[in-house]
């Protein structure tokens, strides 16, 4: 049977990368099989994080993602902390992982060469261990994230196949289901569209944040690095040569459902294609902007969800452990 497990970490920065990159496949995949949609409020542990803001934020991500169309009774959204099963897994797969391997992590490499890696938190070094314990608890066949999260997934299906290999047969392998090149796998940052958008970028003008008002969006999508060869039959979708003008369409196309280099067909200068993009993004965000300030206002549903999403999520959660504890040789409490 197919069993989806996602996670998203819980920032106010969730731009519109991770909304075209995964959440919206999550909301179309969510009634095939079993699907479980995590909060990761650990994983936000290992950079800085104000306390009352991590609490509040956790809330506002679930909202998010219940506005943006996660429906309840067809998928477990549930919040990472409230099922411990994740941390205990988690020791159990660092202790399947190498050294080398978790330093080989591009994520690693690239968020602790930000502050030096003396001064990384021993968590941003294991994350991926985290990670994994996330998608193997629930024994999930596949795995809905962006391109950034590739290595991650990679690592976890090895991990998934050392363990199995020296105790038994425990996990599912999972696989990663990353959206084709163009379609939304890798949304670009706009003033800088060689690097991906995220939410740790310097300056905010190249993200299109999910709360981002109609006129942001659009003075965001105006100003967005293109190139100097605007003339006639400039818009054409060519990631190499044109980064800027690949990104807009790729973003437009994935925001009205079509092909990319198509949707390069139907415009000529790239005021127009500008104009059409910001028109595209400010519909799409549109009605889960409007969604999010309904459920805003009701938060103890919101956490009554959580509640419920904890409670199917950890049953499954421990009789994954259960079964590594026991291959593993730990000796039964009972
Ligand atoms: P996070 O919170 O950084 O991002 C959430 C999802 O958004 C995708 N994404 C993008 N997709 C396209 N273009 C972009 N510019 C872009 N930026 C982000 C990410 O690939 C991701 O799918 N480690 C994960 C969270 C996690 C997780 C898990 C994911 C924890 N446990 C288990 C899957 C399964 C992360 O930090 O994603």
């Amino acid at each position: 049977m197919t069993r989806i497990l996602s996670g998203i970490q819980p920032t106010g920065g969730v731009h519109l990368g991770n909304y075209l990159g995964a959440v919206r496949y999550w909301v179309e995949d969510q009634r095939i099989g079993e699907s479980f949609y995590c909060v990761v409020d650990l994983h936000a542990l290992t950079i800085p994080r104000d306390p009352a803001e991590l609490r509040q934020e956790t809330r506002a991500m679930a909202t998010l993602l219940l506005a943006a169309g996660l429906d309840p009774e067809a998928c477990t959204l549930f919040v990472q902390s409230h099922v411990p099963q994740h941390t205990q897994l988690s020791w159990l797969l660092e202790c399947t992982a190498s050294m080398g391997e978790l330093r080989r992590m591009t994520q690693f490499k690239d968020k602790a060469a930000k502050g030096g890696e003396e001064a990384a938190r021993v968590g941003l070094f294991t994350y991926p261990t985290l990670m994994a314990a996330d998608i193997l608890l629930y024994r999930a066949t596949h795995v809905p994230v962006g391109e950034d999260q590739r290595q991650h997934l990679e690592l976890t299906r090895d991990l998934a196949e050392r363990f199995n290999t020296r105790y038994g047969p425990v996990f599912t392998v999972p696989e990663a289901t990353i959206p084709p090149p163009g379609r939304g796998a890798r949304i670009m940052d706009l003033q800088e569209p060689t690097r991906k958008m995220s939410k740790s970028a310097e300056s905010d003008q190249g993200m299109i944040g999910l709360f981002d008002e109609p006129k942001v969006v659009e003075r965001k999508i105006k100003r967005a690095v293109t190139d100097t060869d605007d003339g006639p039959d400039a818009v054409r979708f060519d990631p190499d040569t044109k980064p800027g003008v690949a990104n807009l369409l790729q973003i437009l196309a994935a925001a009205t459902g079509g092909d990319p280099a198509e949707v390069a067909t139907g415009y000529r200068r790239y005021g127009e294609l500008k104009a059409a993009t910001a028109e595209a993004v400010i519909e799409l965000l549109r009605p889960v902007q409007a969604r999010y300030r309904e459920l805003e206002a009701d938060p103890a549903t919101v956490d009554k969800i959580l509640r419920a999403g904890a409670e199917r999520a950890e049953p499954v959660a421990a009789a994954t452990l259960a079964r590594a504890m026991d291959a593993i040789g730990l000796l039964p409490a009972r």
